[in-house]
């Protein structure tokens, strides 16, 4: 799969109504929504209020990850306040399947977050249950950073785990993804790109989207 997930995280917050409608209009697949709490990052960004009000413009399903603590406890309202995807970071749950299982429950896809520093093999007993796994290939809680090379070697570690297990788990990667680096992050085995300055930087958003897909 080649998914795109333009992250509003780099929008313009003042016309965040003109941004939905031009990822709507675009190839890109989903919205993805960045949840920072300060604590669990050092950044804070939007809450609930706003992941609704974009569900209510948004055409496209909303990915939201979860960078915050105690995520368990907001999974239910954010699923009301319009997500259909919802990522949290392994490095914040002590429960993992419990989660999971909250999530499905819910009637979302669930997926788990690695940070940069955590290796792929702490999902080898819980991938099976998962919709998504998301490598973060910046640290999580800034929008445009650089890539982290070494997610490469990640992304083929996890694709052979999955493959190993025969399933059919999606791999998406988070951070510094741009117009040079996403050929290869696809071929390594990537199945959804976000990409947040890479797109709303730049001067044509929509064709730079068609741009990272192709
Ligand atoms: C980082 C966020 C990313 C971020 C990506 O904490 O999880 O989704 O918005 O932004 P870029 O594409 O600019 O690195
Ligand atoms: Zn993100």
């Amino acid at each position: 799969m080649k998914l795109l997930a333009p992250s509003l995280l780099s929008a313009d917050f003042l016309n965040l109504g003109k941004d939905i409608d031009m990822v709507n209009r675009s190839e890109a697949d989903w919205f993805h929504c960045d949840i920072m709490d300060g604590r669990f990052v050092p950044n804070i960004s939007f809450g609930i209020p706003v992941v609704q009000a974009i569900s209510q413009q948004a055409e496209k399903p909303l990915d939201v990850h979860l960078m915050i603590v105690e995520p368990e406890k907001y999974f239910e309202a954010f699923v009301k306040a319009g997500a259909d995807i919802i990522t949290f970071h392994y490095e914040a749950s002590t429960h993992i399947h419990r989660a999971v299982q909250q999530l499905k429950a819910l009637g979302v896809k669930a997926g788990v977050v690695l940070n940069p520093h955590t290796p792929v093999a702490v999902l080898e007993d819980i991938v099976g249950d998962l919709d998504l796994v998301l490598l973060m290939s910046v640290n999580p809680g800034f929008g445009g950073q650089q890539f982290i090379e070494r997610t490469f070697g990640k992304i083929r570690r996890l694709k052979a785990m999955i493959e190993d297990q025969g399933l059919d788990t999606m791999i998406e990667v988070d951070g510094g993804v741009n117009t040079q680096n996403a050929a290869a992050l696809y071929e390594a085995g990537a199945d959804i790109l976000v990409a947040g300055n890479a797109v709303f930087k730049s001067e044509d958003p929509e064709e730079t989207i068609r741009i990272l897909k192709s």
